[in-house]
């Protein structure tokens, strides 16, 4: 059994925050973001705009653009490390909005690697059997995980959420590859509230909260780490499924640094026309990175029948990840 997308789906907040925005309140300037990142803008949510509801909005387009109603999918796993609750899980509130009452939900979270998690754990259901129609969604709040003071981060991210819909089809599938390494995890952390035990000092004030719900990032070990094993995982996901180069069409990479898409290409030795992007526009919006470019690539006519896409994801974790699709 192979995993077809039958549609695909996405919302930005409104509000666009530009370079020249961020200079205002850190100490950057357009010319440098652009130049270090690709980065012109990013969409941040206003105080109506959750992680749920973005993934609503990316989920009713997704299902809108596949011809398919709610009660269709028997599976919804959102991609998510902002979520607004611990419980309920965010794909149960999404399942709610939606309507999608037979659905089995839950949440996943592998950080930036995450829909591309989400979409290898669909496609073993699908090909298994278990399930037939899965509505897979990646949506970040992460300006509630911002240190807005930190120029070194705030000037990546974004807010957005990106979905596709995911049939089973005649057909054997691709093999996905996938690695972890958990040793390396300081490089991109998120003090959560889930880690109670440095909260309180002697005299039971919060001395960690300060620190707390940020995004923490050691940039130039991240950068290392992609540019290295993205183009790794993605000859292995080759190899493994005995395709070569020019077998693909295009390359759905992460949106995390232009710079990093450009040392990619570059070490693949293949145009960089092949590697769409879009940061420019959204910035890096994590786990939703990937379905988003999907769906501007699919509204903007540049993905056609029977074209084959290496999406790769890679983050926090450390986690990274391809899989052909087959378009
Ligand atoms: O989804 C995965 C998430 N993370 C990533 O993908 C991050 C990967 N890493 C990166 O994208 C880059 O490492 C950054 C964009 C975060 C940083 O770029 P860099 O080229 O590695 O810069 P750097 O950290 O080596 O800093 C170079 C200089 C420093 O100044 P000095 O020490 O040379 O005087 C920084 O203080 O640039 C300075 N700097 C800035 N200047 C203006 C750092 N951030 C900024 C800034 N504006 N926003």
């Amino acid at each position: 059994m192979k995993g077809k997308i039958c549609g695909t789906g996405a919302y930005v907040p409104q509000n666009r925050m530009d370079n020249d925005q961020i200079a205002t309140f850190v100490d950057t300037n357009d010319e440098w973001i652009k130049e270090r990142t690709g980065v012109e803008a990013r969409h941040i949510a206003g105080t109506e705009e959750t992680t749920v509801s973005m993934a609503v909005m990316a989920g009713k387009r997704a299902l809108a653009n596949a011809g398919i109603t709610a009660e269709e999918i028997d599976l919804l796993i959102v991609s998510t490390t902002s979520s607004n609750l611990i419980l309920p899980c965010t794909a149960c509130e999404v399942q709610k909005e939606l309507g999608a009452n037979r659905a089995t939900c839950f949440d996943l979270s592998a950080a930036c690697t995450g829909f591309l998690l989400a979409y290898n754990t669909a496609l073993a259901y699908l090909n298994s059997g278990v399930y037939h129609t899965a509505l897979l969604i990646g949506s970040e709040c992460l300006s509630n995980l911002m240190d807005w003071k930190d120029r070194g981060t705030c000037i990546l991210f974004g807010d957005g959420a990106g979905a596709v819909v995911l049939k089973g089809t005649d057909g054997d599938m691709y093999f996905p590859v996938t690695h972890s390494d958990g040793t390396k995890g300081e490089a991109l952390t998120c003090k959560s509230r889930h880690d109670w035990s440095n909260l309180y000092d002697d005299s039971g004030a919060s001395a960690m909260q300060d620190q707390m719900h940020r995004i923490g990032m050691d940039g130039q070990a991240v950068f290392r780490f992609a540019v290295k094993r993205v183009p790794e995982i993605i000859g292995e996901v080759l190899t493994q499924n005995h395709m070569s180069k020019e077998d693909i069409a295009l390359y759905v990479l992460h949106q995390a640094n232009k710079r990093i898409v450009e040392a990619v290409a570059k070490r693949l030795d293949e145009p960089i026309e092949k590697f769409p992007m879009n940061l420019q526009e959204y910035g890096n919006t994590s786990s939703a990175s990937i379905p988003i470019l999907l769906d501007d690539l699919h509204q903007s006519g540049k993905l056609h029948e029977g074209d084959k896409l290496v999406l790769a994801g890679f983050g926090a974790g450390l986690t990274w990840g391809a899989v052909i699709v087959e378009w």
